[in-house]
């Protein structure tokens, strides 16, 4: 099925042609869901776009394009509004015809997008021995959800975990792991370095200490990269540390993500200089080679230089990114290449793609997008602390939503007089807490800064994942009260639309599939959130209004349908934010 939205753009584009000819082709039409049912369904703004090109008022055009829009079976007759606004309301018939397509399908009659695409979603990203800090957690939260819309749109996703596995660091760490566990190096077992933040902190003091330490770190940078057999040892004990810790965290939250870190492209470093160099984008400056940036200017306003060899020979992070971009550009196919970060790094973006610009690296058809987000405060409002004064570890702040949504659990099973096993109350405390802290990411703005708060986004009200998890739990159970037979009803069943509110929900619900399209688009989850909310929102008004158990035929058959795709459609909607349903909790 084409989405409304597109099958509405369809029908206009042709009424286009057909009042002003084929030069109006390729125009868009601007068909969005209206916002205010007062404007009906879907609005039209197109008039006003086309006043110049065809030298006439908005109103007459807007009178010219409905003469010739031929979409009797889906709306009905449509309205100007102000200056030249088209509301279009939809007709009952055909939504009735669209929800019936759904009840029956898995995918809720939602086609796979056809031709695909190769796309890259590169993601979480923390680096080896460092804090996975909740900047970390942000874009796994983010990046999962944008990786899942898309998969489920029928494209090929590879999702990237672009991990900070190389560095100078590295030096002074694999001289500290030979000083403290000389051993480690011959026997095959694996070692357990216990937590690689206080490693690398006891590392980092020796580091500053000793001169000597500090200059067999400096050596070590240069054996590893030249491939010493106990350096590369060393630093793949390190990796494989930092990897089982990142593991536990994507393991709680259910990620999916494939590493290929900062150290799968060294190989390709000298070959990006040399090639910048050829091209003759490369400058020497003061030993350095670097290329100058338009655009970017120092504070004396001189153009600023993207280093991507520093003077003793090593590489930067820039020079890292243009190598991947063009391993994913020239061996993966990948035509839209997604980067999940804070909006911090927002320069480093837009410098280093200049230089893959300028060097004609990009393809026409290749979209680089950077999917940039806002910090992570605390309810002080200052940047997310321990009560000590310390980076939050993610581990614990998983553990402690997980904790305090098993505490609400109780009191509520308390409250309510039920008795349940501990093996239900951890399993529903698990999925809560970890929805919770998904669902507070995912329903903000990602370009905005958020406030976590344990309190808002575990509460009952509003638009959090509890309240969702719970409309989903009540809504289940109201269409399985009415004992139905859904594989052998689905096929001919007959909805009727006809409260106000059940038709506001039909309307509500066939709009998914514009929802996902506008996610996939422009990659803002909370769009999706804010959808699931209204939807939970529209459903009671629904069953505040309309008898559904205990309605006569056909109206019970019809609502008991409601309530199951409302049930679907929030299921669906869950998953594409990486949470799964409860039946009961
Ligand atoms: N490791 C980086 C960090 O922690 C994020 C990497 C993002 N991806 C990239 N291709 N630069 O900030």
């Amino acid at each position: 099925m084409t989405s409304t939205v597109e099958l509405l753009k369809i029908k206009f584009n042709q009424a286009l042609v057909a009042a002003f000819g084929e030069d109006f082709a390729t125009i868009d039409p601007m068909v969005v869901a209206s916002t205010n049912p007062k404007f009906g369904d879907y609005q039209c703004n197109l008039a006003m776009s086309l006043t110049k090109p065809l030298k006439s008022n908005p109103r007459a055009i807007a009178t010219q394009i409905i003469d010739n829009l031929i979409i009797d079976e889906i709306c009905e007759t449509p309205e100007i509004a102000g200056p030249g606004f088209i509301n279009l309301r939809l007709k009952t018939d055909y939504l009735q015809i669209q929800l019936q397509k759904m009840l029956g399908d898995e995918r809720l009659n939602i086609p796979k997008v056809n031709p695909n695409q190769k796309m890259i979603v590169d993601f979480s990203s923390p680096n080896i021995a460092k804090e996975m800090h909740v900047g970390h957690l942000r874009s796994t939260i983010i990046g999962d959800s944008i990786a899942r819309v898309l998969e489920f749109q029928g494209h090929e996703v590879l999702r990237l975990n672009h991990v900070g596995d190389w560095g100078t660091q590295f030096g002074m760490l694999i001289t500290y792991l030979k000083e403290v566990y000389p051993d480690a190096l011959t026997t095959a077992n694996a070692l357990d370095l216990g937590d690689l933040v206080e490693f690398y902190r006891q590392a980092k003091v020796r580091f500053d200490q000793d001169e000597t330490f500090k200059e067999t770190s400096r050596q070590e940078v240069v054996r590893l990269q030249a491939g010493a057999e106990d350096s590369r040892r060393a630093w793949q004990l390190l990796c494989e540390q930092s990897r089982r810790e990142f593991q536990l965290i994507y393991d709680d939250l259910g990620i999916k993500l494939t590493e290929r870190g900062e150290s799968f492209y060294n190989q390709f470093l000298p070959q990006i200089v040399e090639e910048l160099d050829k091209i003759g984008l490369l400058v020497e400056n003061q030993g350095a080679k670097c290329v100058f940036l338009e655009g970017f200017t120092n504070k004396e306003g001189e153009p600023l230089p993207l280093i991507v060899q520093k003077t003793d020979g090593g590489y930067n992070y820039a020079t890292t990114d243009l190598a991947a971009l063009r391993h994913r550009i020239e061996t993966e196919k990948a035509t839209r290449i997604i980067y999940v970060t804070d909006a911090g790094q927002t320069n480093h973006f837009m410098q280093f793609w200049q230089v893959a610009k300028r060097a004609g690296w990009i393809p026409e058809n290749v979209e680089l997008v950077h999917v940039a987000f806002g910090i992570v405060k605390g309810e002080d409002g200052k940047k997310l602390k321990t009560r000590s004064g310390e980076t939050v570890r993610l581990r614990e702040l998983l553990d402690e939503a997980v904790n305090y949504a098993k505490k609400d659990l109780e009191t509520r099973i308390k409250a309510e007089g039920r008795t349940e096993t501990q093996e239900f109350i951890d399993h529903v405390a698990e999925i809560v807490g970890l929805s919770a802290v998904k669902y507070a990411d995912l329903s903000q703005n990602r370009t905005s800064d958020y406030i976590f708060s344990f309190d808002k986004m575990l509460s009952l009200q509003g638009n959090t994942a509890p309240y969702m998890l719970y409309a989903y739990v009540r809504i289940q159970g109201i269409s399985r009260k009415g004992n139905i037979d859904w594989q052998k009803l689905e096929t001919d069943i007959q909805l009727v639309l006809e409260a106000d509110e059940e038709v506001v929900l039909a309307k509500h619900l066939l709009q998914l599939q514009d929802i996902l399209e506008e996610v996939a688009k422009d990659l803002l989850p909370n769009r999706l959130c804010q959808y699931l909310f209204e939807l939970s929102q529209k459903f009671n008004q629904f069953y505040e209004q309309c008898d559904v158990v205990k309605a006569r035929e056909p109206q019970r058959t019809s609502r008991l349908s409601l309530c199951d795709l409302t049930a679907k459609t929030l299921k669906l909607g869950l998953s594409l934010l990486g949470i799964s349903v409860l039946e009961r909790m």
